[in-house]
């Protein structure tokens, strides 16, 4: 192994791609995001550029939905990150259904998670909310018999900011934990 230190880049990919929703007055809007994780065991965090459109209605009212994209509706999702609510009306982009906390969710996503906003971290002209988790939905077609998320059957899409490409999961490699034991 030869490694080159290529500079201080962003280099943690490829992460999953989420279109993020949140009502601008009293309609929806979305955005899409790849930058945003897991924070504790029940908060996320999504990074915004502060000069979005979205980032005025989720200040405002608090409420997000995070909808994780799968394959099946990629090229809409895609649409939401090159078209900015500056300059377009985006309402109408989705078939959605406003959770039960307030946040408008995605139909054609096979997972969408509603959050409240319970702060912001301001950083280099982003907002990185933190958001509690309040309620997770999820299709039918992608729980298994234990009502948990099969990752067998659900393929969330990855980013990768170098080249700018879309992946899916790919095959299990192992078992967590477990990979030391006889
Ligand atoms: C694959 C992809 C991932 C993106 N991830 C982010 C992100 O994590 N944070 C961000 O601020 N913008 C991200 N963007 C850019 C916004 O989605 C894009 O600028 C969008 O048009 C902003 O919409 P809005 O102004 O209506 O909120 C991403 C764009 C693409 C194509």
């Amino acid at each position: 192994m030869s490694k080159q230190n290529i500079g201080a880049t962003l280099a943690l990919y490829p992460c999953p791609v989420m279109v993020v929703g949140a009502m601008v007055g009293d309609k929806p809007t979305w955005t899409l995001v790849a930058h945003a994780g897991t924070v504790a065991h029940t908060h996320l965090m999504v990074s915004l550029m502060q000069a979005h459109y979205i980032n005025q209605g989720i200040r405002e009212n608090k409420k997000l939905s995070v909808n994780i994209v799968d394959e099946s509706w990629l090229k809409a999702a895609d649409k939401m990150g090159t078209v900015s609510g500056n300059k377009a009306d985006k309402s109408d982009a989705f078939a959605w259904t406003m959770g039960e906390h307030g946040a408008p969710l995605i139909d054609a996503a096979k997972v969408s998670i509603e959050c409240e906003v319970d702060g912001n971290v301001e950083l280099e002209k982003f907002d990185h909310f933190i958001c509690k988790i309040l309620a997770t939905y999820a299709d039918d077609s992608v729980l298994n018999e234990k009502g948990k998320i099969d990752y067998h059957t659900f393929k969330p899409v990855l980013f990768e900011f170098p080249t700018y490409e879309y992946f899916v999961t790919g095959d299990k490699v192992g078992d967590c934990g477990k990979m030391n034991k006889a």
